[in-house]
């Protein structure tokens, strides 16, 4: 049901930890699972993403989404870490199964959350950011429900 990246990142994730005075913490959670996500920038003065680590009490879905989102976004630019979209993460994976799409999306808002608590700190706008919400798409979970 799983492909082998999206078990090579579960059951090793990359970057797994916290940031000690990170740039930003962004955390999301999905009201449905109960299932958590933090995401911990550290932003250099150019706006480069040095580092990025996560802490989920999420399913294995939930950690290799974060895992490869955190590979993702290492080094790239704050504009370009917008653009790393939950299907982006995905495609990286070569797929999930459909009921686990909407887990793909923690990873995504832990993102955007951060980058929130980064703009906020340092008073600057992102273009195309919004503020986050807790909950995520509700919308996205209601096709598994039949
Ligand atoms: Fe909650 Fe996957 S079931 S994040």
């Amino acid at each position: 049901m799983y492909t082998e990246k999206v078990m090579d990142h579960f059951e090793h994730p990359r970057n797994v930890g916290e940031i000690e005075n990170a740039s930003g913490i962004g955390t999301v959670g999905n009201a449905k699972c109960g299932d958590i996500m933090r995401m911990y920038l550290d932003i250099d003065e150019n706006q480069t993403i040095r580092d990025v680590k996560f802490k989920t009490y999420g399913c294995g879905a939930a950690v290799a989404t974060s895992s490869m989102a955190t590979e993702l976004v290492k080094g790239k630019s704050i504009q370009e870490a917008m653009k790393i979209t939950n299907k982006a993460v995905m495609e990286a994976l070569d797929g999930l199964p459909p009921v686990k799409v909407h887990c793909s999306l923690l990873a995504e808002e832990a993102i955007h959350a951060a980058l929130w608590d980064y703009a906020q700190k340092q008073g600057i706008e992102i273009e195309g950011l919004k503020k986050p919400k807790s909950d995520i798409h509700e919308e996205e979970e209601e096709e598994e429900e039949y």
